[in-house]
């Protein structure tokens, strides 16, 4: 079975944690930043854990600063995920890194990565959509003005609104503000919880902030009632397993939940969540999808169609991308 040719919907990535490491090595030298600390002696990102993670994800973010370099952080980010069949794929993008929260510098990278998202569809036959994301570890303020851009751009490429970062700042209900700002605007919603938190993290998210998805969601996995509801609710996981074993959110591959969930009953989706931070790629997360649970060209035509039916794009590319997974005569 060749994984890297089945066509694949990736609900779940980081625009900037999507950014190779050669990528962002080139543009601090180009700005004379100093980030070598960032790197291992490989040129890889070197973290030590998942706050570290954090941390160094800001460092290499710092080396983003114009809209340019959003635009060519998109195509070249486009190009490398197109060469692994995903034909569509949604990214996290967050105002705090595109500058600072202000609307009308917002507004200017967006277009700039919209024109790189059009050009890669040309080009690569991906389609991208964004999710505008608030950072939670800075807090339920600084999460206020990506709602605020959000809601202000919402339209053909900005279909969503999320929320990422370090789980454990705050209850999700410090953060309702934004997320009923996004609502009213009529975003569909997704955040982060459960990754870190456990089950009672992923209740509250829903409860709280009205979320369609949930990011991770995998402590849901220690509370049968909790997935009653997800299953009743038909709230969609966006599951990232390779991730999870790198930043050790689970023990190994074999101690996944993905196949409990999904056998529990509940929708789940497969994404790589920051590639290269994780040594992953959508080809590698099927590969040991197949190497530790056995799953075959049905389970991933099962996970894509689940994805497709979550993603958060309008009915006409909906459509559109329905033709891409289907398989070729
Ligand atoms: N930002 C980028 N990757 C993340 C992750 N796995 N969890 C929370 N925030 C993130
Ligand atoms: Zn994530």
């Amino acid at each position: 079975m060749s994984f890297q040719s089945i066509p694949k919907i990736e609900l779940h990535t980081h625009l900037e944690g999507c950014a190779p490491p050669s990528f962002i090595r080139g543009l601090a030298a180009e700005k004379k930043l100093d980030i070598s600390k960032i790197f291992d002696r490989n040129g890889g990102y070197a973290f030590r854990d998942f706050d570290h993670f954090l941390q160094v994800y800001e460092a290499a973010c710092t080396t983003l600063q114009s809209p340019e370099d959003f635009r060519r952080l998109t195509m070249a980010v486009l190009e490398e995920t197109a060469a692994h069949g995903v034909v569509y794929m949604e990214t996290f993008v967050s105002p705090d890194f595109c500058g600072g929260g202000d609307l009308a510098a917002w507004k200017e990278y967006l277009a700039a990565m919209v024109e790189a998202a059009d050009e890669a569809e040309a080009k690569f036959g991906i389609t991208l959509r964004g999710i505008v994301t608030g950072i939670r570890h800075f807090g339920p303020e600084a999460c206020k003005p990506a709602a605020k851009c959000a809601a202000e751009t919402f339209g053909d490429f900005i279909t969503g609104y999320g929320m990422a970062g370090g789980e454990m700042a705050g209850r999700p209900s410090d953060y309702s503000y934004s997320f009923d700002m996004a609502r009213e605007a009529g975003l569909p919603l997704t955040c982060h919880a459960g990754e870190w938190g456990g089950p009672t993290m992923v209740a509250e998210t829903i409860r709280d902030l009205g979320v369609a998805r949930v990011g991770h969601g995998i402590g849901a996995i220690d509370d049968r009632a909790l997935l009653d509801e997800i299953i009743e609710k038909e709230i969609v996981l966006e599951v990232c397993p390779g991730s999870n074993v790198v930043l050790k959110a689970v023990g190994g591959w074999d101690a996944h939940p993905i196949v409990k969930l999904r056998d529990a009953g509940v929708k789940v989706t497969v994404s790589t969540d920051d590639p290269p931070f994780f040594h992953t790629t959508m080809t590698a997360e099927y590969e040991m999808l197949h190497r530790t649970f056995g799953w075959s060209e049905d389970d991933f035509r099962a996970i894509n169609e689940t994805a497709l039916a979550a993603a958060f794009c309008d009915e006409d590319t909906r459509a559109r991308v329905a033709k891409r997974l289907e398989p070729a005569q």
